[in-house]
């Protein structure tokens, strides 16, 4: 059967009616993690617009996991309580939503962006960020080295709030494993430099990411899908840098632990030089992360067009297509390339006279 932007996808027990997903994009509205009118009226207007998939921005297991004091969250249960409106209009509008959990390492304790995103201090109401090894890591975090009982913690975390986003009734959870967040600075020997079993060897960094996956799947239902975003590059030159080929190992390793879906993003720690990125740049990994490990593959980055959209399903080079910024820009844009491309999606009744 020949596939296109609009064909539905089944990932376990959860049908997604299309291709299109909401690309996760933090929004630092929430301050306490609690999410409101705005999520509500921002990921609802998503919903509404008709993309297949929402995957909320980054959640923050733990209130030490935020980047900044404005990150959602699911280390309690009054955050529960907040999502559920949420989640529930989503669906109602025949749109699956998936939270996003994180731990941001070394990241944390960041002032708000209008604030200028640096470092906030413990005497401010920040903490002193944990990342895998000690030292200074971007605007002066002096970072201190993650315990075993630290890396328990985080695991422990990661499930509490994976049960959480089961209560909340999300569809599907996805780890943030990209971005130079703590999975990622875990599994690249650009940050980590430990000499214990979670550092050292492509295994070894791997192996916090991973534990936490078999965690996980052993409390989710069977029926639950269980997404990772990577960093399938560091983007670097640096010998130690993680490379595509490691990618690709990670996500055949991920999969034979019950990840259902990888999405092939890239970078964290270095500047992107502005020629690395095009229309469809990240497209080709995402290619081959699919061929070769057979996982169902997200693609993401600059991906703003219908037919654009269209063609990375239709050519087989991946099996869904996320956007970020262009969905701030139309959250309407799958109606808009139903519409485009001449291919039949649900319209919602009160909009039907507009198409
Ligand atoms: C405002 C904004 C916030 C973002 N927050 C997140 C996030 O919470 N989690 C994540 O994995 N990526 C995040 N990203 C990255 C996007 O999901 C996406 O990978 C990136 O923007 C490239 O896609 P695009 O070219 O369609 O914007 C964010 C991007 C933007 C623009």
């Amino acid at each position: 059967m020949e596939l296109n932007l609009f064909s539905p996808l089944t990932i376990r027990g959860l049908t997604l009616k299309n291709r299109l997903v909401v690309s996760p994009m933090q929004q630092y509205m929430t301050p306490d993690g609690l999410v409101g009118n705005w999520h509500l009226v921002h990921l609802g207007s998503r919903a509404v617009g008709g993309a297949g998939l929402i995957i909320t921005e980054c959640s923050a297991v733990s209130p030490e996991g935020r980047n900044t004091l404005f990150d959602t969250g699911l280390w309690n249960d009054a955050q529960v309580a907040a999502w559920r409106p949420v989640v529930q209009f989503v669906q109602e509008q025949g749109t699956r939503i998936a939270v996003q959990l994180w731990h941001s390492g070394s990241k944390s304790s960041h002032r708000h962006p209008q604030e200028g995103f640096t470092l906030l201090p413990p005497a401010e109401g920040g903490w002193i960020p944990k990342g895998p090894s000690a030292g200074a890591l971007d605007d002066g975090a002096v970072a201190e080295a993650m315990t075993l009982t630290d890396i328990e913690q985080v695991k422990a975390d990661f499930v509490a709030a994976g049960q959480r986003a089961v209560q909340a009734g999300f569809d599907a959870i996805e780890l943030h494993a990209a971005h130079g967040y703590l999975f990622h600075q875990f599994y690249s020997a650009l940050i980590n430099r430990r000499t214990d079993a979670y550092g050292g060897s492509f295994e070894n960094r791997i192996r916090l990411l991973v534990e936490t996956v078999q965690a996980l799947r052993q409390v989710l239902p069977e029926t639950m899908p269980l997404l990772v975003r990577l960093s399938v590059v560091d983007y670097s030159d640096d010998p130690r840098a993680w490379q595509l080929a490691d990618g690709v190992q990670l996500s055949a390793i991920l999969k034979a632990h019950g990840v259902d879906v990888v999405t092939a993003s890239g970078g964290g720690f270095v500047q992107v030089p502005p020629s690395t990125v095009f229309p469809s740049y990240q497209v080709p990994m995402a290619q081959r992360v699919k061929a070769e490990t057979g996982v169902i593959t997200g693609a993401v980055g600059v991906i703003t067009e219908p037919d654009q959209a269209n063609y990375i399903i239709a050519e087989g080079q991946a099996d869904l297509v996320l956007m970020a910024r262009e969905m701030l820009r139309d959250p309407y844009f799958p109606l808009r390339a139903s519409r485009t491309l001449r291919l039949a999606t649900e319209i919602p009744a009160p909009y039907k006279r507009a198409f």
